[in-house]
């Protein structure tokens, strides 16, 4: 196979995120065009919307265990394919249930990908630059939901419009597809299934000569642990990293951060933009989180991600309790609107620099190598489930609370998340992933065997 550079790796090798940022960023515009042209109710706009989630779901836990067995490689150019004919299938779609199918169908794709990213990051990404290039998963997610805006924004002219912006996801698809092919796979999985001269070949693409061994002799170490079921994932040894993988995944998503992206345009035409405007705020705040996400990828080495997750949560729940007192007086005080709009961009840039990246950074390295696939699946599946039920309650909660009381709700989870960071998690940065995983071992009391 051709040698490719380490940027074409890293940046394939993060690709995944873009259709998984996309394909859950779209929705939101193309529903009110769907629900028009299909006539549909709301329990079915929930159908269509929630498909995604439902596939994304079942996904998460299929597909991560499968990287274990077939190579993380071979798994991103499935999910791949999977996007494709869901894209496909969605944009051609004839009616509502041929539609919920294609949106689970891709939702399956979006679950793998959110896994397989991760995982093959952090396995080809040098230690001390682990944090940076897994977090380019996170910079790729957010720019797939931007391009989801713009394109809503540029086909929202047209009648049957909402069919290009479904569609158009077959375009990244096979462009990570058609890249997929050249990347190499993951030197971990390599040696995990003996090939040890290949892993050794990949290790010389990404590493100076001089590192090579070393690292190829610690991962042989571990390597030689017997590969694991879902009896070793919830085992005392892995239990801290379950705890970690399962606890963030379920904090990022029920400390609100869809629901304030999903009301964010709202919160603008309440405050007096025009819908159009609101539209185009959308794609402010867009552009915004991409750069936000940038800043968080350079720093992300530099400062420990514990610290990044607490400062996080800390301003996440400050701009939230804003956010909701300043709710309660918007109505009569454009004071009071203006004050919640700016605690609305605050939450989101603290969650896009902390908690949206950091979480799917420690997700993909704080698992053993014998049940990576497993345990990155089973958070993955976990944060899925979690984004599902937040969504699915936020109607429901909106109206029987309002929107002071239940962002207030969301900022005391966020409090709550400081807790379980601070006494559940465990410092990550700088360690390579056999470090990690001779440190669960340590705290189990398994005797290091060298
Ligand atoms: C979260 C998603 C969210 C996305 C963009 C990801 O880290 O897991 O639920 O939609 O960031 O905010």
């Amino acid at each position: 196979m051709h040698k490719v550079s380490r940027g074409f790796i890293y940046f394939f090798g993060a690709l995944g995120g873009i259709l998984f940022g996309y394909d859950t960023g779209v929705i939101s515009g193309a529903i009110l065009f769907i629900q028009k042209q299909l006539h549909l109710g709301t329990w079915q706009q929930g159908w269509i919307v929630s498909g995604v989630l439902l596939g994304a779901l079942v996904g998460a836990i299929v597909i991560g265990p499968l990287g274990d067995k077939f190579g993380r490689k071979k798994m991103v150019l499935t999910a791949a394919v999977i996007f494709f004919i869901g894209a496909l299938g969605c944009g051609l779609a004839m009616g509502f249930w041929s539609l919920v199918l294609f949106r689970f169908i891709l939702g399956i794709a979006v679950g793998g990908a959110s896994t397989m990213v991760p995982m093959y990051l952090s396995e080809v990404a040098p230690a001390e630059m682990r944090g940076t290039l897994s977090s380019l998963n996170q910079l790729m997610i957010m720019t797939g939901i931007f391009l989801a805006y713009v394109t809503n924004y540029a086909w929202s002219g047209l009648y049957s419009g909402w069919r290009i912006m479904l569609a158009a996801a077959t375009v990244p698809a096979a462009i990570l597809f058609i890249g997929g092919l050249f990347l190499p796979e993951s030197p971990r999985f390599l040696v995990r299934v003996g090939k040890v001269d290949e892993a050794r070949g990949v290790l010389g693409q990404l590493r100076n000569a001089d590192q090579v061994q070393a690292e190829l002799t610690d991962i042989e170490e571990k390597a030689k642990i017997k590969m694991g079921g879902w009896g070793d994932v919830f085992s005392k040894v892995a239990r801290p990293a379950l705890i970690i993988g399962l606890g963030l995944a379920v904090f990022q998503q029920v400390m609100g951060c869809n629901t304030v992206l999903y009301y964010a345009p709202t919160i603008f035409t309440d405050i007096g933009f025009g819908v159009s405007a609101a539209l185009l705020a959308h794609i402010g705040i867009g552009i915004f989180n991409v750069i936000v996400t940038a800043i968080a990828v350079v720093i992300m080495d530099k400062v420990n991600r514990k610290t990044m997750l607490i400062v996080g949560a800390l301003g996440m729940a400050a701009s939230l309790f804003t956010l909701g007192i300043a709710m309660h007086y918007s109505h009569n005080s454009m004071t009071a609107a203006y004050i919640a709009a700016i605690a609305l961009t605050v939450y989101i840039a603290f969650f896009s620099a902390t908690w949206g990246p950091v979480m799917w950074v420690m997700i993909g390295e704080v698992f053993p190598l014998n049940i990576r696939g497993l345990g990155v699946g089973l958070s993955g599946t976990f944060n899925w489930g979690a984004n599902m039920i937040v969504s699915l309650t936020f109607p429901t909660l909106l109206a029987a609370l309002g929107t002071e009381k239940l962002f207030i709700g969301y900022g005391v989870l966020c409090v709550l998340a400081i807790w379980f960071v601070h006494s559940g998690v465990f410092e990550t940065r700088g360690k390579s992933l056999e470090q990690i995983e001779g440190y669960l071992d340590e705290r189990a009391g398994v005797a290091a065997k060298n």
